[in-house]
This record gives C-alpha cells, sequence and structure tokens, in this order.
C-alpha cells in the first residue's frame, strides 16, 4: 500500500490544515448557528457531538475521502468477513463473532465459527448460574462466595473494568478479586479474609504460558491445597480461561472445567469470550447477554453506517486529524461517572496495544506518528487534579466526555452537579476566556495574563441515557472499531503486539540470576549494576 504520507487525500489535507489550524472555535460556532446538528450523530443509543473539535465540513470530506483511499471499507468487510487480517500471525481478527446472533455464520478456513460460540456461551450460563445459585459446592460440601479472575492484560482488564462498571447489576452476596500482578502483594490482599473452601479461583490466559498468571495460579493452588489437603480439591475451585487446553490439563485443571476460546480472539479483544465468565458470574445471563446484545448494536453500526453518519469512523479520523496535522500525543478518556473509573485503563491496553506501532503491513517504517498515548480519571476528581494543563497547558489534549444522564443512586443533586460540571469543561475548553473578558471582570492588570483561557481545546461528548450492560457493550465496541479505522489509515497491524516480547525474554534471563548469585553478569554497565544492588 501506497505511504500514507504520499496518498492525494493526505496532502489535501495538509493543505487544508494549514487553512483552518489558526480558526478558533468560536468563530465557527458564530458563523454557523445550527453547527452543533451538524457536527453531531445520534444513534445506537448515543449521543455523539463533536462539533466542538478543530474541523469544517471540509475537514471531515477530506478525511472520509483519505478513509476511503486507504480503503477503509474494505478493509472492514475483511474483518467482519473472517479473513485473514492480522497478518503477521496469519490470523482472522473476529471478536464481533463473539457477539454475532445465533444465526450468523462467519467462517474462518471454511468453517462456521458462530455455532461453537454460542455452545461455550452456553456453557458459561450453566456454569455461572450455578455458581450464582449455590448449586455448585466447593470441596467441603459449602456454596462459592468468593470469585477470584487471575489473568493478566486482556485477561484482567476487561473484566475488571466491566465488574467495576456494571457492579450495579452484580449478585452482591458474591466477593469478586482480581490478581493480575506478579507481585505477591496483589495475590496477598486479594485473598485476605477469604476462605479456601468458599473460593472459586477463575484462572485467565489465553496462552496459558504467561508468566504473572501461571506464577500467581501456582500460589493459588498452594493457598488452597495448605488448607484443604487434597488435590481432588482442585476440581471444585479451579476454573480456566483459555485456548490451550494442553496447558491447562499440563496444571492439573479438569478441562471439562476449561471454557474455550480461539486464536481469533485478540486478548485485549476478549471480554466477550470466555474471558468474560467472572463478568456473567457477577450479572447473570439476562446482563451478560444485553451487554453482548449492546456490543452487536455497535458492530452493526459501525459495519453499515455511512461514514458520514459512523461514530468509530469518525471518532478514528478526528483521532488521526489531532495526531497526525496537530501533533496531540495524547488523548484524554474522561468518564463522568464513577463506575467507569477502571475505563481508561481498559482502554490503555486496547488502544495502545493495538496502535503503538511504527512498522507498516509491507514491513517499512512509518514516518508519520502512529498511536497517542490515553489516559484518563473520572470527571470530577480529575477537574481538581490534571485539568489544569488540559485548559491552560503548552500542550494540545483532545478529550473524550462520557456522560449518562440517569445516575444508578437516588441521592438528591449529585447527579445535576456531576453533569452540569461535565458539560461546563467541554464549553470552557472550546471557547476560553479572552483578555478582554477577564478585564470586563475587574481583574487586575498584572493578574490578566494568568486568568485568560485560551480556548479552542477540542473535545467529543458521547451522551447516553443510563450506564446498563448494554450501553457499556456499546462504549467498549465503539472504541474497538475507532482504533481499527486507525490502523487502517496507518496502514499498521493494530491485532498483534510484538512490542511486549523483548522485555519478557530479558526478563527470563534475568531471574536465574537473581536466584543465583554466582552466575556472572555480562549485560551493560547499568543492568549488571542493579542486578548487583538486588542481590546485596
Ligand atoms: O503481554 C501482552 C499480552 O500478550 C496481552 O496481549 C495479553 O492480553 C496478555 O499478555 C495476557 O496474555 P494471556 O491471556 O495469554 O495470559
Amino acid at each position: 500500500m501506497e505511504l500514507l504520507t504520499k496518498t492525494n487525500s493526505w496532502k489535501k489535507l495538509e493543505n487544508h490544515f494549514n487553512d483552518i489550524k489558526g480558526f478558533p472555535l468560536r468563530t465557527l460556532f458564530s458563523e454557523d448557528a445550527k453547527r452543533a446538528e451538524r457536527f453531531t450523530v445520534n444513534d445506537v443509543g448515543i449521543l455523539f457531538d463533536y462539533s466542538k473539535h478543530r474541523v469544517s465540513n471540509s475537514t471531515l470530506q477530506l478525511l472520509f475521502e483519505l478513509a476511503r483511499e486507504r480503503k477503509l471499507e474494505e478493509k472492514r468487510e475483511a474483518m467482519f468477513s473472517g479473513q485473514k487480517i492480522n497478518t503477521t500471525e496469519n490470523r482472522a481478527v473476529l471478536h464481533t463473532a463473539l457477539r454475532a446472533p445465533k444465526d450468523a455464520v462467519i467462517k474462518v478456513d471454511g468453517e462456521n465459527v458462530v455455532p461453537q460460540v454460542h455452545q461455550v456461551l452456553e456453557k458459561m450460563f450453566a456454569f455461572a448460574e450455578k455458581v450464582r445459585s449455590g448449586e455448585w459446592k466447593g470441596h467441603t460440601g459449602k456454596p462459592i462466595k468468593n470469585v477470584v479472575n487471575i489473568g493478566i492484560g486482556g485477561s484482567d482488564l476487561g473484566p475488571v473494568m466491566a465488574y467495576e462498571a456494571l457492579k450495579h447489576y452484580s449478585k452482591r452476596e458474591l466477593n469478586f478479586r482480581f490478581v493480575s500482578n506478579v507481585d505477591g502483594s496483589d495475590f496477598d490482599e486479594a485473598m485476605r479474609g477469604l476462605n479456601p473452601e468458599e473460593t472459586l479461583f477463575i484462572i485467565a490466559s489465553k496462552t496459558f504460558t504467561t508468566l504473572e498468571t501461571m506464577t500467581n495460579a501456582h500460589t493459588a493452588r498452594t493457598w488452597l491445597l495448605n488448607e484443604l489437603k487434597d488435590d481432588r480439591a482442585i476440581a471444585k475451585h479451579f476454573v480456566a480461561l483459555s485456548t490451550n487446553a494442553e496447558k491447562v490439563e499440563e496444571f492439573g485443571i479438569d478441562t471439562n472445567n476449561m471454557f474455550v476460546f480461539w486464536d481469533w480472539v485478540g486478548g485485549r479483544y476478549s471480554m466477550t469470550s470466555a474471558i468474560g465468565l467472572s463478568t456473567l458470574i457477577a450479572l447473570g445471563k439476562e446482563h451478560f447477554t444485553s451487554m453482548l446484545n449492546g456490543f452487536h448494536q455497535m458492530d452493526e453500526h459501525f459495519r453499515t453506517a455511512p461514514f458520514e453518519k459512523n461514530i468509530p469512523v469518525i471518532m478514528g479520523l478526528l483521532g488521526v486529524w489531532y495526531n497526525n496535522f496537530f501533533h496531540a500525543e495524547t488523548q484524554a478518556i474522561l468518564p463522568y461517572d464513577n463506575y467507569l473509573h477502571r475505563f481508561p485503563a481498559y482502554l490503555q491496553q486496547l488502544t495502545m496495544e493495538s496502535n503503538g506501532k511504527s512498522t507498516t503491513l509491507n514491513g517499512e517504517r512509518t514516518d508519520y506518528s502512529t498511536g497517542p498515548v490515553y489516559w484518563g480519571e473520572p470527571g470530577t476528581n480529575g477537574q481538581h487534579s490534571f485539568y489544569q494543563l488540559i485548559h491552560q497547558g503548552t500542550t494540545l489534549i483532545p478529550c473524550d466526555f462520557i456522560g449518562f444522564r440517569k445516575p444508578l443512586h437516588n441521592l438528591d443533586n449529585h447527579q445535576d452537579y456531576l453533569i452540569a460540571n461535565m458539560i461546563a469543561q467541554g464549553e470552557a475548553l472550546a471557547f476560553g476566556k479572552t483578555a478582554e473578558e477577564v478585564k470586563a471582570e475587574g481583574v487586575s492588570e498584572s493578574l490578566v495574563p494568568h486568568k485568560v483561557f485560551e480556548g479552542n481545546r477540542p473535545s467529543s461528548t458521547f451522551f447516553l441515557e443510563k450506564l446498563t450492560p448494554e450501553n457499556l457493550g456499546k462504549l467498549v465496541a465503539m472504541y474497538e472499531h475507532s482504533v481499527f479505522v486507525q490502523g487502517v489509515i496507518w496502514d499498521i497491524n493494530p491485532f498483534d503486539q510484538m512490542g511486549v516480547e523483548l522485555g519478557k525474554v530479558l526478563a527470563k534471563n534475568i531471574i536465574p540470576e537473581l536466584e543465583d548469585e554466582s552466575k556472572s553478569l555480562n549485560h551493560d554497565n547499568s543492568t549488571n549494576q542493579l542486578i548487583e544492588f538486588y542481590r546485596k
């Protein structure tokens, strides 16, 4: 494929950028009384207002032209239809099949994968119901009270995020804990107060070889057997979520207690696969199905809506616009709902492990920047922390505000205050406050420059009715697809993660050097020094 920066639409965008970059949002709004309506998509239950972006109609038309020149429509179809678009690993990319209806037909290597997906779902539903109802008993006959998910990356972040986001809908009689870090403190703290007789471990690992997860899983087995002193207890207290039956068996988990998924599900795209078992146990079948349905609605929207009305397409292209033209290096995710406090962390893996690449599909070095840094915190907490920099700092940070009309509590005032703040932040960022306006407030001359807000700081607002399982599904799928759009524009593969390998290999070399102090060290001077310090 032609290098991005050599394409016609890219060149047109460069020229257009020079025309529009100085344009204040104040002017764009004052010249067009209907700007908000024109730059809003209201579909699949999401009001997506992108009018506070530094774009004109021409910008969007050029971005859509770019998407067409990069063959976004064809590539989107290639993904949905099971073609092996993860070329470096020769795999299909079919997280969308995980939420496809029973009668859908999606083939990989000639085989329809949808029946397998629903078979596993049925098995998950049956198991989750047994745990929820108390029918599933531990080794000593006690029902399960504690569910501990052990996994890392995509085998942790989705389950934690979804559990936290949807806690309101969860079975409160069950305790959920999540252990990911190889730091023993994580396991230690998570286990506090838990009775092994009432504890179920879910070992979540696509490969079932990940150092952190395997270390924690072995520690969990020891913890359990120290108390229950009978290997047969494993069958009642351990289940596995994996693609690797051989390794699961090797660990000692009965493969009847294994919930499978497939190599065409990427780790960070796996929360609707068997990896969602803890979410299902927490929520129950009805809410979980409704979450899958939300994902599916967004999949369909992305697949069928014209670019001009397509939320993930517009989001993805706006990201390219800021990243490559305004050289914005980060993107803030600001949910105005405390239940979404792990959503930014979840999106960090989704976006950065996907698009943090600098090699094109043909193996060339990109001469343009790719995935930005994603970060964020829930509002209003962030306002009292880092928003200062977003408003008056020297770095341009596009922001995503996410809010819901209805709260999940009955407390007076809170929701109005929360949402007023979200709306006000977007307004302040876009329009700022001029020196004249500051002076008119009677501010002393010397303080005026300090109190000026330049404005022209872009944001999107995603407004939904209520934080429900269905709406969470839509939000996650929306970001998944916007990441795909950007991967297509940048001509990189969002579905491998080779950049995590080197550190893992080097750690494996260092482990024996820490364990055996007589081993000679042949690293660089600094690495040797650090190892020696630890040994001392
Ligand atoms: O280290 C990166 C990674 O491979 C992620 O992509 C993945 O989600 C995580 O490790 C965990 O992998 P697994 O599910 O195989 O244990």
